[in-house]
């Protein structure tokens, strides 16, 4: 059997997209229900797959428990997780990106010499993405943890700024604030866990396959 994580949510119908083109037995998941766990079927080989369904900030930890074979995960999730993953495959879907983001008139203090940036109090859920990001440019910020709706802060006199994800900016409109300044790229990563790959690359061989010709 070959167990897959896949994270619930807004990049859910891409991830189930990506198994059913690659020919992966992917039964049930047009329809999960409130089901966590759905049996796919099985392949040509009579390989039965399994799919466990978790929250995105849960599956680095669904694969180094060793629970699950593969997965498939935003590069925003990975870039926060402490788990080793070996990334197999972008597969260049569920793209977005990260991004600083505030009110308009923050824009100026950008525009300048780095030192104008310093103790720049931003709003995130992403702090270990947002600190690295600030940190290549020599900037030393002070990060306030929100688990969501960061968006808030700015209007509320907690931050200066946000650092999310923007996919379509429709939140970012709605409360008022504009991408500043663009960082990473970001987009669904197929990964697994570093030691499990080399002692089972038999069995996960075909998956890895299939996903890398169909994506
Ligand atoms: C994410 C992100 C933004 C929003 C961006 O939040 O944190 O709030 O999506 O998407 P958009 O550019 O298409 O508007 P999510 O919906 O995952 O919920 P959260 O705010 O609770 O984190």
């Amino acid at each position: 059997m070959l167990t897959f994580a896949l994270p619930t949510g807004r990049s859910f119908a891409a991830c189930v997209e990506i198994l059913e083109n690659a020919g992966l037995p992917a039964n049930g998941l047009r329809d999960p229900g409130r089901n966590l766990v759905i049996d796919g079927g099985t392949d040509g080989g009579g390989r039965r797959y399994r799919y466990l369904l978790g929250k995105p900030s849960d599956i680095p930890t669904l694969i180094s428990q060793g629970v699950a074979d593969l997965a498939l995960v935003g590069s925003d999730v990975t870039g926060e997780s402490c788990a080793e993953l070996a990334e197999l495959l972008d597969t260049r879907r569920g793209r977005c990106y990260m991004a600083i983001a505030g009110p308009p008139e923050l824009a100026s203090r950008f525009g300048g010499h780095s030192s104008e940036l310093m103790g720049l109090r931003v709003a995130t859920k992403y702090d270990r993405t947002a600190r690295r990001t600030f940190e290549a440019w020599g900037v030393q910020i002070r990060i306030l943890y929100l688990h969501g709706s960061v968006e808030l802060a700015p209007a509320l006199g907690l931050a200066d700024c946000i650092f999310d994800i923007v996919q379509t900016g429709g939140t970012l409109k709605a409360n008022g604030l504009s991408v500043i300044k663009r960082a990473a790229e970001v987009s669904l990563r197929l990964v697994a866990d570093p030691g499990a790959l080399q002692l089972r690359w038999d069995d996960l061989r075909s998956a890895v396959s299939a996903l890398e010709k169909n994506t």
